[in-house]
C-alpha cells in the first residue's frame, strides 16, 4: 500500500517546464530519497504535494493513501497528515521556539492561547529532537543547526505520516545530523513515510530504502537502494559518467599576498574570543584549505577579514606586504578581497532582483561609466558566468529568488568572481550544489589560481579539502592547530585534529 502517489505532475512556470510528467509513489515506513542535479525539480515537486501550489496551478494527481487529493494550500496538505521542511528555513526570528512550533495551531480554551500547555508540549517535543534548550528562546538567538532541529521538532508536532526534508542536513554539525539519522530512523518504524532530499550521496544509501531520480523536470528511475550504487545513481542524475571528481594540479605558488598575524577575534556579544591568535599565510596562485568541525570558528575568522563580523579583531593582515585596516564590507573589496559565504540572503543576493544585477552588484565599476551602468557590458557579463557556471535559468532577467537552491548559490560565486579579486574566500562553496555542477566549481577555481589568485576555501567536506588544496589548516576551538601539506593530508590525520584526538 502506498502512502504516497502522485501521477504523471507536470508545473510550469512562465518560460520553464520545471515538472514534466512526473510519477513518484512512496511506501508507508519508508525513507525515500529524491536525487537530482540543481533544477533538476525536486523543490518543485514537494511544493506541489505539499499545498503550496495548490490544486489547479499544476496538472497530474495526487493520492494519499489511496485517495485523490486537491490540496487548497498548505493548511489542507497538513491535515492529510503532510508536513514539509523546506530548503530555506522559515522560522519567525523573533518569536520563541516555542510559539515557532505551535504558529497557528496554539492550544486554546475558550479562545485564550494555553501558554503553559503551549510551553510544555514545546518542551516534550524539543527533547524528541535532543535539543535541550528553553522553549521560551527566542529563534534569532540560535545557531542555523539549532534552528533547523527546531523545524523539524515543528514538522513532528504536526504528527505527520508523510514527513518531506529538502536538504535537511546541509547546515548541521556531525551530531546534529547524527540525532536527524536516528530520529528518521525512529519514525520509519512508526510508520511515516518519509521523503528525503539531499546532494550527500554518503547519507542517501545510509538511510534511503527507495531513490528516486529526477532529471530535467523527468522522473528518470526508482531504484531499491540495495539494487543500486552511488555511481549509478550520480550519472543517472547527470545523465553521463562522471569519473574524476577532484581535478588537482600540483602548483607553484608565488609571493605571498596576504598574511595575517596574532590574529584574533571577540565573539559579537560576549566577552570570549572565536579566534585567538590565528597565523595564516596564502600565496598568489595557492589554494588552502581550511578543516574543522562546525563551531571551529572558520567562518568567524573569514568574516572577520573581511570585515563583515560584528566582533571585534585585532593582530595584523598584510596584504602584499602592506598593513590594511578592513572595517567594513567595503574596505575589503577596495583591498581586492570577495567573500563568498554559505548565508546567500545575507551577504549574497538580492533576491527580488535579477541574475544580471546580483552578477554585477560587486563590480558595478568596471561596468559604468560615468555612474552610468553599461547595459550591453551588464549582459554580456552575466551571460559568460551564466554559460561558464551552467547555471540553469529561463534567462539574465529572471530574479534570483526563483532559482533553485543551488543555483541562487552559482549566482552569489558568479557576483564575485567577476570582481576579480586577488583574495577569493569561499566559504563552503558547494554546499547544495550538485556533483556535476561541483567539478565546474573545482575547474573553475584551479583556473582562478592559474591566473594568480589566492583562494581560501572553508568546507566541511574532507573529500572536497584534500582533493582540491595545496595546503590544509585546521582549526579547532578558534586556533589553527595543525598544517598538513597536499601530499601529508589524509581524512584521519585531518579529523584527529579537528577533534583534538590521538
Ligand atoms: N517560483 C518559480 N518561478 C519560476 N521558476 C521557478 C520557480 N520555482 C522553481 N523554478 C524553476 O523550476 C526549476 C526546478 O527548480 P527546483 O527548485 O524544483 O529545483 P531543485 O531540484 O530543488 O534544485 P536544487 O537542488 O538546486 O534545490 C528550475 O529551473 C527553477 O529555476
Ligand atoms: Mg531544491
Amino acid at each position: 500500500m502506498y502512502a504516497l502517489e502522485m501521477f504523471e505532475i507536470t508545473k510550469e512556470f512562465p518560460g520553464v517546464k520545471a515538472l514534466d510528467r512526473v510519477s513518484f509513489k512512496v511506501k508507508k515506513g519508508e525513507i525515500h530519497a529524491l536525487c537530482g542535479e540543481n533544477g533538476a525539480g525536486k523543490s518543485t515537486l514537494m511544493k506541489v504535494l505539499s499545498g503550496l501550489y495548490p490544486a489547479g496551478s499544476y496538472s497530474g494527481e495526487i493520492r494519499i493513501h489511496g485517495q485523490t487529493m486537491r490540496f487548497r494550500n498548505i493548511v489542507d496538505a497538513e491535515k492529510a497528515g503532510i508536513a514539509i521542511i523546506h530548503q530555506e528555513l522559515a522560522l519567525v526570528k523573533e518569536m520563541t521556539v516555542g510559539e515557532n512550533l505551535f504558529l497557528g495551531r496554539e492550544p486554546k480554551k475558550f479562545g485564550v492561547i494555553q501558554w503553559d500547555e503551549l510551553y510544555y508540549e514545546a518542551t516534550r517535543w524539543l527533547q524528541k529532537v535532543g535539543l535541550n534548550i528553553s522553549p521560551q528562546t527566542k529563534i534569532q538567538s540560535l545557531g542555523i543547526g539549532q534552528q533547523q532541529l527546531v523545524e523539524i521538532a515543528k514538522a513532528l508536532a504536526k504528527q505527520a505520516n508523510i514527513l518531506i526534508l529538502d536538504e535537511p542536513t546541509a547546515a548541521l554539525t556531525e551530531s546534529e545530523v547524527e540525532i536527524l539519522m536516528s530520529i528518521l530512523e525512529q519514525l520509519r518504524n512508526e510508520g511515516v513515510a518519509c521523503i528525503y532530499i539531499s546532494h550527500k550521496m554518503p547519507e542517501v544509501f545510509r538511510l534511503a530504502d527507495s531513490i528516486t531520480v529526477l532529471r530535467d523536470g523527468k522522473s528518470i528511475a526508482t531504484l531499491s537502494r540495495k539494487e543500486t550504487n552511488e555511481d549509478q545513481i550520480v550519472s543517472l542524475m547527470v545523465g553521463r559518467e562522471l569519473t574524476e571528481r577532484y581535478p588537482y594540479v600540483a602548483r607553484k605558488p608565488k609571493e605571498v599576498v596576504l598574511e595575517v598575524k596574532n590574529y584574533s577575534v571577540w565573539h559579537k556579544d560576549k566577552p570570549v574570543k572565536v579566534n585567538d591568535n590565528v597565523h595564516l599565510s596564502v600565496r598568489k596562485g595557492e589554494i588552502i584549505g581550511i578543516a574543522g568541525l562546525m563551531g571551529a570558528g572558520r567562518t568567524e575568522l573569514v568574516m572577520s577579514l573581511f570585515g563583515a563580523y560584528e566582533g571585534k579583531a585585532e593582530g595584523s593582515v598584510q596584504i602584499n606586504g602592506k598593513e590594511v585596516r578592513i572595517r567594513s564590507v567595503q574596505d575589503a573589496i577596495r583591498a581586492g578581497i570577495a567573500l563568498v559565504t554559505e548565508d546567500r540572503k545575507r551577504l549574497g543576493l538580492v533576491l527580488g532582483m535579477d541574475v544580471k544585477t546580483n552578477t554585477t552588484l560587486a563590480s558595478l565599476k568596471e561596468i559604468s561609466k560615468f555612474g552610468i551602468i553599461n547595459q550591453n557590458e551588464e549582459l554580456k557579463w552575466s551571460q559568460k558566468y551564466v554559460d561558464e557556471l551552467k547555471t540553469k535559468t529561463s534567462s539574465i532577467e529572471t530574479p534570483v529568488g526563483t532559482l533553485s537552491g543551488g543555483n541562487q548559490q552559482k549566482v552569489v560565486l558568479a557576483k564575485w568572481l567577476m570582481a576579480k579579486p586577488k583574495i577569493l574566500i569561499l566559504d563552503e562553496p558547494t554546499r547544495g550544489i550538485d556533483v556535476g555542477a561541483k567539478y565546474e566549481i573545482y575547474h573553475l577555481m584551479n583556473k582562478l589560481a592559474q591566473e594568480g589568485v589566492a583562494i581560501i576555501m572553508i568546507s566541511s567536506e574532507l573529500p572536497e579539502i584534500l582533493g582540491m588544496s595545496d595546503r590544509i589548516l585546521v582549526m579547532r576551538e578558534g586556533r589553527i592547530v595543525r598544517e598538513f601539506t597536499h601530499d601529508q593530508a589524509t581524512q584521519e590525520n585531518i579529523m584527529m585534529a579537528a577533534t583534538g584526538g590521538k
